[in-house]
């Protein structure tokens, strides 16, 4: 009997030795995110899409389980600072992940550059983001991509003069200052730049300078979450009859909100890398999926969600397991997959996403508001990037 079991210790401690001395235990993903404020949506979004992936995925690999952390940050920098110093002291977690708003992102960056741990950024938008910290891999998008295509768009299709309108904070200011860029070196004319309070935005009294200025359109970038109070305002003040057209990042017509906008949004054209419709099989089974597991349109903000669970996961199990912000952030850099917006893929270079960007119109199909992607354009860089 003795022997029997000093016979299993032994063979115990060979398969234990066989392990890469890092690759044990459980891999902790904290997620810092807005669960409530008013950029809930973005958190619950992500948060839906994180879970969906687990679900199906399973929670190990590389022989390690995965445990996700949700904190909600209420879309605050220095509640973020703050959870995410808990998060690497308390819980030792191995991976930061989430950051629903440009300013949390950056609040949260030092430490991840201090605690050598990896940065998934799955919703802030801002150019500058990536170059916070070495650590920082981002799996949303930027303001730039759409900005300078929407600008391009709006040109070769009659839109001259335009009033620019942001939400006044970084990623509306990025995206103020590449759609004027681009727009102005086509020869296009901006009459205003009119920048929004972030928080309890009301837009009624610039729509109403705006309307009086007859632009051919308005380029609108709010954040998730608003792009009904405005769109309601712009129609309030009669905007569409007046036949100026809004523009801009799909920020504006987001896939949460856009049923409730009502038919007068037909037609809006925006430029965006995720809508809820975009036609491929694997979009088609995440929709379903989101829908069945949480009851909601998954938007594009809960692709970032999804995406950056991939990539933890892929990056897990190209380094077989082994954590450390050096080893998970080179195991990310140029890696490429299908996400159910279309292909993306890493920049080694800048750790930021290079994807399509897609020229959608609103348009109505079997009784719902869609943005019905028209024309695509492929492997987009983040210009913020490309000009340095
Ligand atoms: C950011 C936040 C948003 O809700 C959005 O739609 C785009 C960008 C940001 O904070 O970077």
């Amino acid at each position: 009997m003795l022997r029997y079991t000093a016979m299993i210790g032994l063979a115990a401690a060979i398969v234990f030795a066989a392990l890469p001395a890092q690759a044990q235990g459980t891999v902790k993903v904290g997620a810092l995110l807005p669960m409530t404020g008013p950029q809930q949506s973005t958190g619950v979004q992500i948060a839906a899409a994180i879970r969906l992936y687990a679900a199906q995925h399973g929670d190990t690999v590389a022989g390690r389980k995965i445990q996700v952390i949700v904190k909600d940050d209420g879309a605050v920098a220095e509640a973020s600072r703050r959870l995410a110093q808990e998060l690497i002291v308390n819980e030792k977690v191995d991976v930061l992940a989430g950051f629903g708003v440009t300013p949390t992102a950056f609040a949260v960056s030092p430490l991840a550059t201090e605690a050598k741990i990896p940065q998934i950024v799955m919703a802030a938008g801002t150019s500058s983001v990536t170059e916070r910290s070495p650590y920082v891999v981002r799996t949303s998008f930027t303001l730039a991509q759409s900005s300078v295509i929407m600008a391009e768009w709006a040109l070769k299709n009659g839109i001259r003069k335009v009033v620019s309108m942001v939400s006044d904070f970084a990623p509306g200011i990025d995206s103020e200052n590449f759609f004027k860029e681009a727009f102005l070196k086509g020869g296009g004319e901006i009459s205003q730049f009119i920048r929004i309070p972030l928080t309890n935005p009301d837009f009624a009294p610039f729509l109403q300078r705006a309307r009086d200025a007859r632009p051919d359109a308005v380029f609108i970038f709010v954040p998730s979450g608003q792009g009904g109070i405005f769109v309601r305002q712009f129609l309030e003040r009669g905007l569409d009859k007046a036949g100026i057209k809004i523009i801009g990042p799909g920020d504006v017509t987001d896939d949460d909100l856009l049923n409730a906008m009502g038919d007068s949004v037909i037609g809006t054209v925006t430029a965006h890398m995720y809508s809820a419709y975009h036609p491929s099989p694997l979009n088609k089974d995440y929709v379903a999926a989101m829908r069945k597991a949480n009851n909601l349109r998954p938007n594009f903000m809960s692709v970032g969600g999804y995406d950056g669970m991939h990539l933890v996961y892929a990056a897990l199990a190209k380094t077989q397991g082994k954590t450390g912000g050096d080893a998970l952030v080179a195991a990310m850099k140029g890696m490429a997959w299908e996400s159910p917006r279309g292909p993306i893929a890493i920049d080694p270079d800048t750790r930021d996403i290079v994807q399509n960007v897609y020229m959608r119109r609103v348009e109505k199909v079997e009784g719902e508001l869609y943005n019905v992607e028209f024309e695509t354009f492929p492997a987009v860089k983040d210009p913020g990037k490309a000009k340095r």
